[in-house]
């Protein structure tokens, strides 16, 4: 069957057909390509580019520029998935109407389909204003990483009777504020389940158990690309540093030993050329001993 891009019904519909939602994170050209090629229903170029691309401990650094510059080179690799772009910290929390120009600023300059904000009532208001702008807004609720401070660290988050029921109503906040689908992050299972039986708007979740609508994962984490932690929820599929690892020694020794460049890789001038270049060579230096080119005279020929 043809591919088509993926459509805000066509994530409905999987919802309402119990089809999982398949979503990873990319922040790249080739990334973006693989997840595309792999048929996967959502990229989001999420703000943790800050921390497994950038370097830094949090997300809390990167910049609406930064975001953008992501979102341009996955828009340029995927042309299937549904993409939604990370809004930064700072780039929508101070004013609604900056909120929703910096959204703007996602899909007109960097093809992105939907924004993604963290937080759940306290940004209700800002969702509808996105919302209402025509562009589609993913919420984050749970562990929401650019509030890490605030919430004492990278902790499970719903974990008593009463901050599950504030994650109830921060979800069903979401939905009325017209988002079309909500992140659910590092949740006990229950609950994920419970609100994703809740809202008739997909939930999608990343250490929230098998329970949601969907799964996110952030690429570096599941291809073992990021090596500075591995949180608990993430099943890896791949320890790329370690291929990575290994193919950078063979380069190096075989540079060190010649066995690269071969000749495949290598140019040739056409044996004409070469002679009236080595006369000429001749005539004005005395530097190229005539051992040198008789030794390349039979170089190999790649055009
Ligand atoms: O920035 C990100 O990668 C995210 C996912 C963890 C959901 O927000």
């Amino acid at each position: 069957m043809e591919r088509k891009k993926v459509t805000l019904p066509d994530l409905m519909r999987k919802k309402e057909q119990g089809i999982p939602l398949t979503m990873l994170t990319a922040y790249d050209y080739p990334l973006a390509q693989a997840v595309d090629n792999a048929g996967m229903d959502l990229i989001l170029v999420g703000d943790s580019y800050g921390m497994v691309v950038l370097g830094h401990n949090s997300t809390v650094p990167v910049t609406m520029e930064q975001m953008l510059t992501a979102c341009q080179a996955v828009a340029r690799g995927a042309r299937y998935s549904f993409l939604v772009g990370d809004m930064p910290f700072m780039s929508y929390q101070a004013d609604v109407a900056e909120a929703v120009r910096n959204a703007g600023r996602f899909i007109k300059e960097a093809n992105m389909d939907a924004v993604k904000l963290e937080g759940g009532r306290a940004v209700a208001a800002t969702a509808r204003a996105i919302t209402n702008a025509g562009i589609p807004v993913m919420g984050h609720i749970g562990l929401t990483p650019q509030s890490v401070s605030q919430l004492g660290g990278y902790r499970t988050q719903g974990t008593t009777a009463a901050a599950a029921r504030e994650l109830v109503d921060d979800a069903l906040a979401l939905q009325a504020a017209g988002c079309f689908a909500v992140v659910l992050e590092k949740v006990p299972d229950r609950v994920a389940a419970y609100i994703t039986k809740r809202l008739h708007i997909p939930t999608i979740g990343i250490g929230a158990g098998a329970q949601t609508d969907g799964q996110v994962l952030v690429i570096h984490d599941m291809l073992g690309l990021f090596d500075r932690f591995l949180p608990k929820f993430v099943k890896q599929y791949a320890q790329l540093h370690g291929v990575i690892a290994q193919a950078l020694r063979e380069y190096k020794t075989d540079v060190e030993t010649h066995a690269f460049p071969a000749p495949e890789h290598s140019f040739a001038i056409k044996e004409s050329e070469w002679e009236t270049f080595i006369q000429s060579a001749d005539d004005h230096s005395t530097d190229v001993p005539r051992a040198f080119v008789d030794e390349h005279a039979d170089a190999t020929r790649v055009y």
